[in-house]
């Protein structure tokens, strides 16, 4: 217990930066009140929209342009620039006192035609130029620049991914970088990218070059992670972010969405809890308002339906905002940071042998635990795990004895350790859904064994 609480302690002096916070009622506020920003990617196509601009005006504190400043739309002919879209934007977001992210001076995408049929010298120069314009064109009033986006392949390589602008050579991105901060010093500069959500093989390269690029001095600030998700998350998401923050970076979440009908509200939560978690963690953004606006189709993947009704996955953002990083230390409950959702007795049993899975965060008593020593009781039984029980054993309830296999360790980093065996706490395969097994494996770390009360 002892041990819990300088835990949360500590946490609570390193997250909440801002000091006390009141619960805000909208996502702008909330992530204000935690002192981050809150962001969705718009497009002035719907500006006329009465329903999306209610929307966007209520809930968010900054905006980036889904489509509006990229290179086929800022520069159609070469030397020929158009801001006027971009500008629409930044003039709505300032006159709000919103925020502006800028997406993105180069990428190998939606590039103009002119320059798709460049090479060589040629391209190099009219990429820097490219730069330069429009990073001093929107000077001062950009937050946070993607400077570069998605440069990196997917897959197991870690390497670069081909394109007309990697043929320049290895050290367009550096180019880039120094270009940008010498146009717009004020800003921040980003690399953005996708398929970064965990520790793999694509996160590796970037961390590699953006751990170069800070040992060179080349100018880098924020490393941005665009989290378009599917139905589940990685178990090492934040991590992930944490690792790149000891870098000396800022890191944003710059383009989230999140297939709904699998675990949506849920992997928006556990986003939101990793940024929350992370002080060099700046905000996240949306990528667009409502389902029907989103550029991914039927996944219905953003926080607002078509009506502009708020959906459960809202609900899920705005309540971990509010209370993400204060966990509940006297609640009895003990909710898994990977999956979001709380320890519980499959089935509400109280039989000998019933066993633990995650589930849902509810008030039942199959999730109400009590600490009597280092015995957790729940269902009138004792948390209990077989003597001398091998990783990968499930955990269960069984009559209280005041063994040793029953007697466990709340550590301040989270994980629940076995008395008896030293194992931890785990979901099992760091699963996320309904009914997933928890066992005792050999502690990590991971989120799939970090426990919260709550
Ligand atoms: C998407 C836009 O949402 C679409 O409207 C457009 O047709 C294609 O680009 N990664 C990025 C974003 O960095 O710029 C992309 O935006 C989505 C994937």
């Amino acid at each position: 217990m002892r041990a819990l609480a300088v835990g949360l302690l500590v946490a609570g002096t390193v997250l909440v930066p801002t000091g006390a916070a009141n619960a805000g009622t909208t996502l702008g506020t909330s992530a204000a009140e935690k002192g981050r920003y809150f962001g969705a990617a718009v497009g002035t196509y719907k500006f006329n929209d009465n329903t999306y601009m209610t929307v966007l005006n209520r809930e968010f504190n900054s905006l980036v342009a889904e489509n509006e400043m990229k290179w086929d739309a800022t520069e159609p002919q070469r030397g020929v620039f158009n801001f006027s879209a971009g500008d629409r934007i930044v003039n709505h977001a300032r006159s709000r006192g919103m925020k502006v992210r800028g997406h993105t001076l180069l990428w190998h995408a939606q590039q103009p035609g002119w320059a798709q049929g460049l090479s060589g010298g040629d391209l190099r120069n009219a990429a820097i130029n490219h730069v330069t314009q429009v990073a001093s064109h929107f000077r001062g009033q950009i937050y946070s620049w993607d400077v570069v986006n998605e440069a990196f392949a997917d897959g197991g390589s870690g390497a670069r991914r081909d394109s007309n602008l990697q043929r320049t050579g290895n050290d367009w991105i550096e180019a880039a970088f120094r270009a940008a901060r010498a146009a717009d010093p004020g800003a921040k500069l980003c690399y953005n990218d996708y398929n970064t959500d965990g520790i793999n093989a694509k996160s590796t390269g970037i961390y590699n070059m953006v751990r170069d690029f800070k040992q060179r001095g080349v100018p880098i600030d924020c490393v941005g992670f665009q989290s378009h998700l599917g139905t589940t998350i990685a178990g090492d998401y934040q991590a992930n972010l944490q690792r790149f923050a000891d870098l000396g970076v800022d890191v944003e979440i710059t383009e989230l969405d999140v297939t709904q009908g699998g675990n949506q509200a849920n992997i928006y939560a556990t986003v939101t809890r990793a940024c929350l978690a992370i002080s060099r963690c700046t905000g996240i953004t949306v990528w667009g308002v409502r389902d029907c606006d989103s550029w991914r189709g039927s996944d219905n993947a953003l926080l607002f339906d078509c009506a502009g009704n708020k959906k459960p996955a809202y609900t899920a953002v705005l309540d971990a905002l509010n209370g993400g990083t204060t966990p509940n230390p006297t609640g009895n409950r003990f909710r898994n940071e990977g999956s979001g959702r709380c320890l519980d007795v499959n089935g509400a049993s109280s039989a000998n042998g019933a066993q633990m899975i995650i589930w849902d965060c509810h008030s039942n008593a199959n999730q109400q635990f009590t600490q009597n020593g280092r015995a957790l009781q729940v269902m009138g039984k004792c948390l209990d795990v077989p003597n001398n029980a091998a990783a990968g054993t499930r955990v269960q309830i069984y009559d209280c004895h005041g063994g040793a296999n029953q007697q466990w360790n709340v550590n301040s980093n989270g994980t629940i350790s076995n008395a008896q065996t030293g194992l931890c706490l785990d979901v099992n395969g760091a699963a996320t859904a309904n009914g997933s097994a928890v066992i005792v494996w050999g502690c990590h770390g991971g989120a799939n064994q970090r426990w919260a009360r709550a």
